[in-house]
């Protein structure tokens, strides 16, 4: 019996997925971090510059590639050659690491939820230490461990019913929720004294962080080319994965714009919710990564009463976008499976293999789940305390202060950077424009821009991405 891969059902439940992939931490957290790290305004239009730029281009260029092909990551470069093989293992290896840190940080999420679940019900959700919560947790393995088993559960068994049945169908009901409750939040966060500080700073125009020598223009340059990769899901096949799952009939090219679009208004839109809440309550939203976990909660206790309502709402949204987000990278690891299989004249079991990488890629993240984010004396050890480097000075704290720091750097500071290089020179050079142009029009409708999309292909993505390598070895080297 011939075996079935697969098929989105229609193309608003594959833009739900392919939303649903692209909204997550990235978003909610991410954006308005780094955003608030650097500079706010100054931050936002290079970031929509590079969406523009490079984000939209390789879009494009993972859908057309995947569904040409109908493969995934592995299968998708060598249905062009064995000699790209390597290509596919840099994806799913940037997969592994990535989801394992994401599945613990998405565990942690929900345990916030549940916290505040229980707080409506009058009981205290977090274990009688209030803002200092946080802390707490980092030390608590057995709890943390319990929320990212349970995460990790979650993300399996929605792979585990397929491409319509389980990410499709859990997506187009997860996506339209997610954006509800987030312009409640926001309704409800404007409606605050104070708040529109947090909106001057996202939209008054101001560069000075290009001048602040701590900062400086490079140093927003690369955070936001950073942030927007890791935000679109792109350079590991994520979107390759995706798109390998969509029928002919559909407009590849008005999908690569809509994906872009609909990420870029969440982040703005989450900006807009975790801002202005940080400026009513008098916290702190400029000093990075604490904003979700630790500035957000002392919000919420601040709120009052209604407060637990807002944060368990909150969290409730974080945890759907990070769930959306960790299927479509099983997914991509769970697809280069099948397609094997098939490969070899085998019938693949979805179920099996989901669950085999599920528990794989869960022991690989357990360091991650146990180093207290490298705030010492942890269970585990950070890198740099294993490899006995005491030194925790600049340029080693990149990649030494903890396990997540290391995997992420590995991930989304090397392997997709280079995948991301390598796949637009090969469309830009190598393959040429027509691989895209092609499968753009295999639907009947016509390509446009060609020459914009050609020469993004062959020059400016090219050279954003050396740009961020370079930053990354810069930073690593001191
Ligand atoms: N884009 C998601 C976020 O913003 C995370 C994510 C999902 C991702 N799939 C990916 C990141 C593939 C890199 C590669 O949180």
């Amino acid at each position: 019996m011939e075996y079935k891969r697969g098929q989105w059902a229609s193309n608003f439940g594959f833009v739900m997925a392919a939303v649903g992939s692209a909204v997550g931490l990235g978003n909610i957290w991410g954006f308005p971090y780094k955003m608030g790290m650097t500079g706010g305004f100054a931050f936002l239009v290079i970031y929509l510059a590079l969406v523009v730029l490079v984000g939209v281009v390789v879009m494009l260029g993972e859908l057309a590639i995947g569904r040409k092909t109908g493969k995934g990551v592995m299968g998708a470069y060598l249905s062009f050659s064995k000699k790209y093989a390597w290509m596919g293992f840099i994806g799913l290896l940037a997969g592994f690491l990535i989801l394992s840190f994401y599945s613990v940080l998405g565990g942690m999420v929900m345990r916030y939820m549940l916290g505040y679940l229980l707080q409506l019900f009058g009981v205290d959700g977090f274990a009688g230490q209030g803002t200092g919560f946080f802390g707490f947790m980092l030390y608590d393995y057995g709890g943390i461990l319990f929320c990212y088993l349970v995460f990790m559960a979650l993300t399996m068994l929605i792979v585990m019913g397929g491409v319509e049945k389980g990410i499709e169908k859990f997506s187009s009901v997860a996506m339209p929720a997610l954006f509800f409750i987030l312009l409640f939040v926001i309704i409800y966060v404007a409606c605050q004294p104070g708040a529109i500080d947090g909106y001057k700073f996202m939209f008054s125009p101001d560069f000075s962080v290009f001048s602040d020598p701590e900062i400086g223009f490079f140093e927003v340059f690369k955070t936001a080319a950073g942030q927007m990769f890791f935000s679109l899901s792109l350079g590991m096949g994520c979107m390759m994965t995706y798109g390998s799952y969509l029928s002919k009939q559909e407009n590849l090219q008005k999908n690569a714009l809509i994906i872009p679009l609909a990420d870029t208004i969440i982040a703005l839109l989450a900006g807009m919710a975790v801002m202005p809440a940080c400026a009513a309550f008098n916290v702190e939203y400029t000093k990075g990564p604490g904003l979700l976990f630790v500035s957000m909660q002392t919000v919420f206790e601040n709120m009052g009463s209604f407060g637990n309502f807002v944060g368990f709402m909150f969290y409730f949204l974080v945890f759907i976008a990070a769930l959306t987000s960790s299927i479509s990278i099983l997914e991509v690891v769970t697809t280069f499976q099948i397609d094997h299989a098939i490969s070899k004249g085998k019938t693949p079991d979805r179920k099996k293999i989901s669950c085999i990488y599920s528990v794989l890629i869960f022991v690989v993240g357990l360091p991650v789940a146990l180093d207290a984010l490298g705030s010492g004396g942890a269970f585990m050890k950070a890198p740099y305390e294993m490899l006995g480097i005491a030194y925790k000075g600049p340029g080693f704290a990149m990649w030494n202060d903890c396990w997540l720091d290391l995997y992420d750097l590995i991930s989304e500071g090397v392997l997709m950077p280079v995948g991301a290089f390598i796949m637009s020179v090969l469309i830009g050079w190598v393959w040429k424009i027509d691989v895209v142009k092609d499968e753009c029009e295999a639907g009947g409708k016509k390509f446009a821009a060609k020459k914009y999309y050609a020469f993004c292909f062959k020059y400016v993505v090219p050279v954003v991405m050396a740009i961020i390598f370079y930053a990354q070895l810069m930073d690593f080297f001191g």
